[in-house]
């Protein structure tokens, strides 16, 4: 359902308690974790619409555990979620970007496990860019005792529920618990997330592409003739592709799933093995554009599919369309015998 021309408005938490009343055995407890996260988003929506009079803008001083420069913003966002997900004693661990290790929350039973990029596209604070923060989580294995950094370490298909706030012209939340995707838009007037899509499903094919075309020289060369593909004029496909990227994924993925195209981070020969990280960017992302038909893979297999050997681990990724996604692929594998460095 659309709910443009409808009159009757419905809240994140209306639409949650909805969600959860189909379900009769369930507890409410996930219900709880998603309106604790719609309430942090809140919190960093504010700050980030204020940071420029507050002063909070700019480098914190200090690097964060993959050697890149903090902002302030990150760690006030870090802060606000995992004390809005303590509150309700329903997670008993959070994996954050900004944390080396796990974060223990005071919840030791609680059942689920949630990970967290508190702000991704950081480094577009200062210049009044779209950001955004992830989240991604799981249940806890409670045939465990020990709770570890094994109990988080699953699969992207055991995701329960994923999603994402993007804090651009407005601030939009998008989230899946496996039943197709909702989106939701904040009016600050009434300090809501208002219900605008629940079940979006994104084109099979867009006339976009998307990844950062500097480190062309660094790539395969599978993925560079695609590129040149993209740009090739011919109307039956639409070619040439639009080329559009922010530098926020969760901005480039929000575009993505409202109009299509692909997404691009590869590995290259700075980042071996990609730049993205699999359980707070990859597989979180991956959900929510696999619920509304499309497709993510790391060149070879399915993005969720990966088992995680680390909780910081990086993937590389290509994620959007159907049809965009599979003609990638043909690129990759066509060209994956050869040497790369070919311009
Ligand atoms: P973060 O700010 O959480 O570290 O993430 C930044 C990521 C991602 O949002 C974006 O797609 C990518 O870095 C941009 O990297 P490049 O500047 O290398 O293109
Ligand atoms: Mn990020
Ligand atoms: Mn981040």
């Amino acid at each position: 359902m659309n709910n443009k021309g409808n009159k009757r408005v419905i809240t994140l938490e209306e639409f949650i308690i909805r969600g959860q009343n189909r379900f009769p055995g369930a507890t409410g407890e996930l219900s709880q974790l998603l309106r604790d996260i719609g309430l942090a988003a809140k919190i960093i929506s504010r700050e980030v619409n204020k940071a420029g009079i507050t002063n909070i803008l700019g480098e914190e001083g200090s690097q964060n555990i993959h050697g890149e420069s903090v902002k302030k913003l990150d760690l006030f966002a870090d802060d606000q979620l995992i004390s809005a997900l303590d509150r309700s004693n329903i997670t008993c661990m959070v994996i954050s970007e900004e944390n080396d290790g796990i974060v223990r929350l005071s919840a030791d039973a609680g059942k689920y496990i949630v990970y967290l990029d508190p702000l991704d596209g950081s480094s577009n604070i200062d210049v009044n860019v779209s950001i955004g923060s992830i989240f991604s989580v799981y249940m806890r294995k409670m045939d465990k005792d020990v709770l570890g950094k094994e109990e988080a370490l699953q699969p992207g298909v055991k995701q329960v529920a994923a999603g994402y706030v993007l804090y651009g012209s407005s601030t939009i939340m998008a989230y899946t618990t496996g039943l197709g995707v909702s989106v939701f838009t904040l009016d600050p007037s009434i300090g809501e997330f208002i219900l605008c899509n629940d079940d979006i499903k994104m084109p099979e094919y867009g006339t976009v592409y998307s990844l950062n075309e500097g480190y062309y020289n660094s790539w395969d060369l599978g993925l560079k003739k695609y590129i040149k593909y993209c740009q090739v004029e011919d109307n039956a496909t639409k070619r040439p592709y639009k080329a559009r990227y922010i530098g926020s994924m969760v901005a480039d993925l929000h575009r993505t799933l409202m109009q299509g195209g692909i997404f691009i981070y590869p590995h290259s020969s700075k980042y071996p093995n990609g730049k993205l990280r699999l359980m707070y960017e990859c597989n979180p992302l991956s959900f929510i554009i696999e619920q509304a038909g499309g497709i993510a893979i790391n060149g070879e297999n399915r993005i969720m599919e990966i088992e995680p050997r680390s909780i910081h681990q990086r993937t590389p990724i290509y994620i959007g369309s159907k049809q965009n996604v599979l003609k990638l692929k043909e690129f990759l594998d066509t060209y994956s015998e050869e040497a790369t460095g070919v311009s």
